[in-house]
């Protein structure tokens, strides 16, 4: 699998899923733009071990909430490596509570960037792609929002949200020889799971076939495979990795 020649823009690639995918698609070949919201220290670092395997990349930050953010993002990523093949719309956040104690900024926050951020980035990169007749979109859901979750109703909103816009666009798109499909993470070792007390985390993993929690590697590689040619005959799709989690 080869990724030398195209250019990748990752969300939320600082941190967690978003770092392995961003250091992934580099190992492959790819040039990588390496979004974050705060963490600059992250995503520099992400940047430096990139470049210190001989690979290219830049940090650009921008909330993908903010429409205007993400303009100025996609100019950057144009000035700095001429074009884009590759968008995986990784950011994410989660604001967890009950559906009758859930505050209505809880709802906002969570769907402005799970979803609203999903929105904003595919139709700047579909502007681009469009043009060349070629791309690869990869966004990242969750396995809540297929199954669902007592806590997470904003959380799965977004999630399932995201499925049937990635289905959508992938109809709209592939006369375009664009693929866009879906990766749906179950329970993933990252500081968006760590924070969460030990008897949630017991709980999620009483759910796990595989008896054990994910690593952001795992979530990586199959991202990569979607970014690749040789998954040209694939669109539309929701990819589950979640230790047999859906079934
Ligand atoms: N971990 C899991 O078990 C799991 C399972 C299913 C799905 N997922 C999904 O996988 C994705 C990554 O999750 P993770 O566990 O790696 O989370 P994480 O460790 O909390 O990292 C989240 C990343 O998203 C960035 N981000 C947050 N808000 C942003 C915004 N408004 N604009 C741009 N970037 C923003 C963060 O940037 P800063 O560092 O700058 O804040 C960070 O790089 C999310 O979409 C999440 O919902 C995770």
């Amino acid at each position: 699998m080869e990724l030398k020649g195209s250019t990748a823009l990752i969300t939320g690639a600082s941190r967690g899923i978003g770092r392995a995918i961003a250091l992934y698609l580099a190992e492959l070949g790819a040039q990588v733009a390496v979004n974050y919201a705060s963490s600059e220290d992250d995503a520099h670092e992400v940047v430096e071990l990139i470049k210190n395997k001989g690979g290219r990349a830049v940090a650009i930050k921008a909330d993908v909430a903010d429409v205007q953010d993400v303009e100025s993002m996609f100019g950057k990523v144009l000035n700095e490596f001429g074009d884009l093949h590759i968008l995986v719309n990784n950011a994410g956040i989660n604001r967890d509570g009950l559906l009758i104690r859930m505050k209505q900024e809880d709802w906002d926050a969570v769907l402005d960037t799970n979803l609203r951020g999903v929105y904003n980035c595919s139709k700047e990169a579909a502007r681009i792609m469009i043009r060349k007749r070629r791309g690869k979109i990869i966004n990242i859901s969750s396995v809540v929002g297929v199954s669902g979750n007592a806590g997470q109703s904003n959380y799965a909103a977004a999630k399932a949200g995201i499925i049937g816009f990635s289905k959508a666009i992938a109809r709209e798109l592939a006369p375009r020889n664009i693929q866009v499909n879906v990766v749906a993470p179950g329970f993933i070792k990252t500081d968006m799971t760590d924070r969460l007390p030990e008897r949630v985390k017991q709980e999620m993993l009483n759910q796990i076939p595989l008896g054990r929690y994910g690593k952001p590697n795992e979530v990586a590689y199959i991202v990569g495979f979607l970014a690749s040619d040789k998954s040209q005959y694939i669109t539309g799709q929701v990819i589950h990795v979640d230790g047999g989690m859906i079934m």
